[in-house]
């Protein structure tokens, strides 16, 4: 199947009529936009929410809104900030924003907020007490790092697992929280009472190792911000235009760092799902989305409700379900698409028995078809909710 959004030429496309596109020569992508999703992206200045469920265009509408600031705005790519969740996100977004404006999208700031954290730190590093080689510690690094001042503390590391100790100070990190900002209730008890201090001398030993950890490529960002107010309003200038996706998944420290940024032009557009947060245990806030119009005000919110993924039968069950979500903005998933078989629930007792039920319909399918139709095994797919899962199955199957 080939997306019909990778667009590398300039072939003349279907224009819907009334489009903006029918106007603007070469904008052919916009008319490869349902009216709400156009909506979206030629909402270009001002603060922009784009509220949507699962599989209803959102970082199409991202990607199509940056290809029409480089296009349309004449906005220049380093006046761009655009954050992603994953590397792997920012790279497909650079090639299609490449393949819609026809032009090198290496200088847009596209990146995770990891990455972007760390570029910003690399060019003042030496404000926040670094030098712009530091190394990026990753989790093992952080977690031997902590044994050894837990050790050296005599504190009983069966009671106060380093990994787990580690996993408090991120949280703590999550949320923007300096060792000076975590107050003593907020620590209570945790490793003998000491985990505050443990914070500051683990900070210390990355400064002296010239290292950052993940936290503190967004949490350095806040520091040097806030101590350093000319640093800030040179980004608060140049990002003409922030675009931010999965913005449920942001944490306290993302957030806050975006909000800064924001101040400048105040044109920023987020698209997210208030339903679909999935990063909880890692510091995301919810919150973040639910109270975009309140740092916004004048917001301009935008709902994509139509689904080009999934079935009416899978949008009906997933509707009924997330209707129970508590703190939503609200918003009803349809799609075009007809037909679609309906869903079976089935309850089992256990893991093992489930293989059998699944890889006996399967057997079926594959033998006598639907409707006599034989479906071959390459058209089905088991989704599981986690890794481990797999295993009856593969079992089963060998
Ligand atoms: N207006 C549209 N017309 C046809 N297909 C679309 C349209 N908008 C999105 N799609 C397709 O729907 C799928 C989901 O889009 P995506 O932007 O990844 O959604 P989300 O980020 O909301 O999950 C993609 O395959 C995309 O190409
Ligand atoms: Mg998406």
């Amino acid at each position: 199947m080939t997306d019909p959004f990778h667009i590398e030429d300039e072939e003349p496309q279907p224009v819907i009529a009334n489009s903006v596109a029918a106007g603007a020569a070469g904008a052919s992508y916009l008319a490869q936009l349902n009216e709400a999703q156009r909506d979206a992206v030629e909402a270009l200045d001002g603060p922009t929410l784009v509220l949507a469920g699962a599989g209803t265009g959102k970082t199409r509408v991202l990607t199509t809104r940056l290809a029409h600031l480089l296009r349309f705005r004449q906005v220049r790519p380093y006046e761009v900030l655009a954050v992603t969740f994953t590397n792997k996100a920012a790279r497909e977004m650079r090639e299609r924003v490449a393949g819609l404006v026809g032009g090198p999208a290496e200088a847009i700031w596209l990146g995770t907020f990891h990455a972007l954290g760390a570029r910003m730190l690399r060019k003042h590093a030496e404000l926040i007490g670094l030098q712009s080689n530091f190394t990026i510690l990753d989790t093992d690094d952080q977690v031997r790092l902590l044994k050894q001042l837990l050790e050296a503390s005599n504190i009983d590391s069966k009671r106060w697992p380093a990994r787990v100790m580690m996993g408090v100070i991120q949280r703590w990190k999550d949320r923007g929280l300096t060792p000076d900002k975590v107050t003593a209730a907020e620590a209570g008890d945790l490793a003998g009472g000491r985990l505050v201090t443990l914070y500051e001398e683990y900070q210390e030993r990355l400064r002296i190792l010239n290292a950052a950890d993940f936290g503190d490529l967004l949490l350095h960002c806040l520091t040097l911000f806030n101590q350093n107010e000319d640093v800030l309003k040179e980004y608060q200038q140049r990002f003409r235009y922030i675009l931010v996706d999965e913005y449920q998944d942001t944490n306290v420290a993302q957030y806050l760092w975006l909000r800064l940024l924001a101040q400048g032009h105040r044109n920023i557009a987020c698209v997210g799902d208030d339903d679909q947060s999935i990063y909880a245990w890692r510091g995301a806030e919810v919150g973040n989305i639910l109270r975009f119009e309140e740092d916004f005000p004048g917001a301009k919110v935008v709902r994509l409700e139509q689904n080009y993924r999934s079935t009416a039968p899978i949008l009906a069950a997933a509707s009924a379900l997330i209707a129970h979500n508590e703190g939503r903005l609200g918003k009803t998933l349809w799609t075009e698409g007809e037909g679609g078989d309906p869903i079976i629930v089935r309850g089992l007792w256990d893991g093992e028995e489930e293989a059998r039920f699944i890889s006996d319909h399967i057997e079926d399918l594959q033998r006598r078809g639907r409707d006599g139709t034989p479906i071959a095994l390459q058209d089905m797919a088991i989704l599981v909710r986690a890794g481990f899962q797999t295993r009856e199955f593969e079992e089963r199957f060998l």
